[in-house]
């Protein structure tokens, strides 16, 4: 009469050992699969954004928030934010060590502001003609730096980080203009 008890005991601990394999297996999946962190544009602004006649140098006042929401443990080493047009890289920030708490986020407002050299090629000029009649302009801004973990053994685990935020803006030149403030946020990939 005992053994149909056994053998409810022995399938208990089965059911029990498959579902612990099964939520262990996921927390690892979750673990490895998830992104480290969430990368998007929250806002932005171009109020100047002009190519000199010599078609050499590019005027431009670019201001955007860049929001960072980190889920594990880690750290961030040499990080900058490049601005590209065109492919072209027209401005740089270094960020240096970045300094973010898990599960948190944290908004960088940043502006980029000035003049620089550029060759756009004459695509690039054609493409910049065009936008400039339409009013709208797509601007790349990429994050790039090192991210630092810790392996079981406490060492360092470095890893190149790369995103990229492709923005279609407008230039709204007056403050006052009725588009600005309409911005979507954007996801960086
Ligand atoms: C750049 O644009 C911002 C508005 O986004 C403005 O406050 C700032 O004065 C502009 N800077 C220059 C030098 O034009
Ligand atoms: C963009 O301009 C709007 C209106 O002037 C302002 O409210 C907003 O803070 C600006 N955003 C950024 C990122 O500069
Ligand atoms: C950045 O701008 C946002 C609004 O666009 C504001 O809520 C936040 O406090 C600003 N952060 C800093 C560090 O200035
Ligand atoms: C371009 O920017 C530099 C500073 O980076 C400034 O000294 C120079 O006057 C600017 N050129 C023009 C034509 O505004
Ligand atoms: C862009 O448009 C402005 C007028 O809005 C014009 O003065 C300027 O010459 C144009 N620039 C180019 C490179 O086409
Ligand atoms: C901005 O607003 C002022 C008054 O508030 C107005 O006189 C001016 O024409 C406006 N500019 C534009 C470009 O809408």
């Amino acid at each position: 009469m005992r053994e149909p008890k056994i053998r409810r005991l022995w399938s208990w601990t089965c059911s029990f050992l498959i579902l612990a394999a099964g939520v262990g297996g996921f927390t690892a999946l979750i673990v490895f699969v998830h992104p480290h962190e969430k990368v998007a544009i929250s806002d932005a602004n171009l109020t100047h954004f002009e190519l000199a006649a010599s078609q050499t140098t590019l005027f431009y006042n670019l201001s955007f928030t860049m929001k960072i929401h980190k889920y594990f443990h880690a750290s961030y080493r040499d990080m900058e934010v490049d601005c590209y047009y065109n492919n072209k890289n027209f401005d740089s920030r270094k960020l240096g060590d970045l300094k973010l708490k898990a599960w948190r986020t944290r908004l960088l407002n940043l502006t980029s502001n000035g003049n620089s050299t550029i060759d756009l090629g004459s695509n690039g000029v054609s493409a910049f003609k065009r936008s400039n009649e339409t009013g709208f302009f797509d601007l790349e801004i990429r994050l790039i730096g090192k991210r630092i973990t810790y392996d079981e053994n406490g060492d360092d685990d470095v890893k190149k980080l790369s995103y990229q935020c492709k923005l279609r803006l407008e230039l709204v030149k007056s403050h006052n203009s009725t588009t600005q403030g309409n911005f979507k946020p954007v996801k960086c990939h």
